[in-house]
Order: C-alpha cells, then sequence, then structure tokens
C-alpha cells in the first residue's frame, strides 16, 4: 500500500530531537525555527514532558468521557491561571480544526442563528465547517461549500458591521495573528470595534489562537495583546507539545447542555499528562517571557537585505516577507544551515520555533540567513 501522497516533503528524515535541536537519521544536528508547524511549544523531549507521559502510559492508558477524569480538571485549573480565564470553561477535543469546529457549532447553538463571519486570507483547518472559513478555494470541495460564510478584510470593521446588521450572524471568528495566510496582525484598534460589534449585535466572537496561542507571541493569547475578551477562544497545536490535543474555552454566558459536543478521544488521559506538562514547564521556565525576549530580538536583528520586503510578527510568530519565491532560501538553510523554517504562501519565511529558543539560536538562525542572502 503507497501513502496517499498529498504533502510536499522535504528529504531529511529526522529521528531524535530535544529542546530545539532535531536530528535526523544520518547524525546531522539540525537548529528547528518550525517547531513542527508551531506544535512545539516547550521543546523536543523536555525530560518532565516525558516522564509525565511515560508515567501515565503505565497507570492508565485510555477511557471513554463517560467517567470522571482529574487529569481534565487539573488542566482546566491551570489553564484558567495561566490564561486569566479562571471563569471560562474549558472543552477537550483533538485538534485546531475540531476546536474551530466545536465554536462554530457552538456560536449557531447559541444564537440560533447560521451564518459565520471570516477574513480574507484566513485559515482555520481542513473539517468541514473549519475549511469553509478558510480563505482558500483550493482546499474547499463542493460538499464544504454549502456553509453560510462570508468573508470580510481584516481590518474593515465597517465590512464586518454591513455583514452583522444582516441579522443571522452567529459569529465572527478571526486568528489572534493570521499564520498560513502571511503573518498578518489585526489592529488593537479593529480587534476592539470588532468585540463591540459582536456585542452590540449577538453575534459570538471566536478567537482561533490554535497557532498564535499557548505563548507563542509573548502573553498567554495573540488577542491578549488588543485588550479584549472573546466569547469562545480555540486552541490546538502547542497545547500539548506533539500529543494530538485541542480544546476550547468558552465564556460564562454559555450554557453546557449534555450532549451538545462531545469527542471519543479527547481529554484522554495521554493528552491530559502532555498538556499538564506543557503547562508545568511553561510556568516553571517562563517560556513566553522567553519567547517574548527572543522573539524581538529576531524582530530586530534579521538583516536589511534587497531581497525582503518586509519583516512582521510578534513573539515567537515571526514573518520574513521576500521580493521573491522562498523555495531556494529554505532549501539552503535546511540543507546548508541546518536550519528548519516554515513557509507562508510562496515569498514568505515563517518562523515558529519552540518557546525555548535562545538568543544564541537566534544569533545563529541571524548569521545562516545573512550567509544565504550574501
Ligand atoms: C490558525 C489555525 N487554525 C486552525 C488550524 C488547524 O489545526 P489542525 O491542523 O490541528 O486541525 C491551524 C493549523 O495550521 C491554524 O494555523
Amino acid at each position: 500500500m503507497n501513502l496517499f501522497d498529498v504533502y510536499s516533503l522535504f528529504d531529511v528524515t529526522p529521528v531524535r530531537a530535544k529542546g530545539a535541536r532535531v536530528w535526523d537519521d544520518k547524525g546531522q544536528e539540525y537548529l528547528d525555527l518550525y517547531g513542527g508547524h508551531a506544535v512545539i511549544s516547550v521543546g523536543h523531549s523536555h525530560p518532565d514532558y516525558v516522564a509525565a507521559l511515560t508515567d501515565q502510559l503505565g497507570k492508565i492508558g485510555f477511557y471513554s468521557n463517560s467517567v470522571k477524569n482529574p487529569l481534565q480538571e487539573e488542566l482546566a485549573l491551570k489553564l484558567g491561571k495561566a490564561s486569566g480565564y479562571e471563569d471560562y470553561s474549558l472543552f477537550l477535543d483533538n485538534s485546531g480544526a475540531e476546536s474551530n469546529e466545536n465554536a462554530m457549532k457552538l456560536a449557531s447553538f447559541h444564537t440560533g442563528k447560521d451564518r459565520i463571519v471570516a477574513f480574507r486570507k484566513s485559515f482555520h483547518g481542513r473539517t468541514s465547517g473549519a475549511v469553509a472559513v478558510t480563505d482558500n478555494p483550493k482546499i474547499v470541495s463542493a460538499f464544504n461549500s454549502h456553509h453560510k460564510v462570508s468573508f470580510c478584510d481584516l481590518n474593515d470593521a465597517e465590512a464586518v458591521e454591513n455583514e452583522l446588521l444582516k441579522g443571522d450572524v452567529a459569529g465572527v471568528i478571526i486568528e489572534g495573528i493570521q499564520g498560513c495566510g502571511g503573518i498578518n496582525l489585526p489592529t488593537a484598534e479593529f480587534m476592539q470595534t470588532l468585540q463591540s460589534l459582536c456585542r452590540k449585535h449577538g453575534a459570538m466572537l471566536i478567537l482561533d489562537e490554535v497557532q498564535s496561542g499557548y505563548g507563542r507571541t509573548g502573553k498567554f493569547f495573540a488577542h491578549q495583546w488588543y485588550g479584549i475578551r472573546p466569547d469562545i477562544i480555540t486552541m490546538g497545536k502547542g497545547i500539548a507539545n506533539g500529543f494530538p490535543c485541542g480544546g476550547i474555552l468558552i465564556s460564562p454566558e454559555f450554557k453546557a447542555v449534555k450532549g451538545m459536543l462531545g469527542t471519543t478521544f479527547g481529554g484522554n488521559y495521554l493528552a491530559m499528562a502532555a498538556a499538564n506538562a506543557v503547562l508545568d514547564i511553561i510556568t516553571k521556565e517562563n517560556l513566553i517571557d522567553n519567547a517574548l525576549k527572543v522573539g524581538e530580538y529576531l524582530l530586530a536583528n534579521i538583516p536589511a537585505s534587497e531581497k525582503i520586503k518586509e519583516v512582521r510578527g510578534k513573539g515567537l510568530m515571526i514573518g520574513i516577507e521576500f521580493n521573491e519565491p522562498v523555495s531556494e532560501i529554505r532549501k539552503k538553510l535546511l540543507f546548508e544551515k541546518h536550519i528548519f523554517t516554515g513557509v507562508a504562501g510562496t515569498d514568505m519565511v515563517r518562523l515558529l520555533a519552540p518557546l525555548c529558543i535562545t538568543i544564541d539560536d537566534a544569533k545563529h538562525f541571524i548569521e545562516a540567513l545573512k550567509d544565504v542572502l550574501s
């Protein structure tokens, strides 16, 4: 049997990793500034994380959501404290797309309405509703295209209000910082207006923090830079450092009804052991402050070059937009300098490093980039 061939692969086979370093099957070491697509938050194979998962596996690996699982409550408590959302509730699922799916479903249950407003250049995942609110027709099938969705430009409050005025909008979904669409930051003024507009028109504000959350931008959630409190916050990626896990934070205005949301695997023991360990490590090692410090260093020191159009981002969510396609630059960084980077579109190198990278790692990247661009 062959694998269904949907991924473009680099010819690299990682077999071991530690912190912000990865080694391939030939023993070559790499600096990881991609974090397996923003997933590695506390660093690869952190000893506390490995111990927590190993220990849990020796006790009980899985049972269903029909019995009590104190690890879920432990996570809710820790997450409430770490994020500043102690009065919100937590629903646990398995991925970013599923979190967005649940958030939009909840907004629709709550309001009785069925349209979602999303933004151009958005990415929210691959499941039916999540892909329908993703602004990329290439990955939306005819089956997915029946959802009622309207797209507005980022930072265009008037366009959003025109949609809300139609009276059928259940929710507005927006990324804390657009990731796959090219590290596009909404303005604080726009986000505050968006929150007021949603409240005024009875639509739920859904913040997709799957990529921008969990400390990546130097605050627990990127939207906390804008001084707003959304109705629902969606999470994934860094939440369990690579163990599949997602979740949503739900404001107290929502009433839980038995059976309205559900999942087989969401909140399972192993995911909870991983997610609890992640929060413990983030706190113990001050990784959110580190993300801000190293991110600011990178943003300030990425070299000026006629090839670079703009550098933008916050904390360790950084886009380097070039005046040309970046595939050769990324290949050189990977195969000559042994540095993993991400991409957005064709012209942007996207950095999504583990939150534990050091200033020395950042310096190493900057020197490598200068070499590659010279
Ligand atoms: C902002 C955002 N939302 C949702 C998703 C989907 O997450 P997952 O691939 O875990 O379903 C992603 C994945 O890249 C993302 O960047």
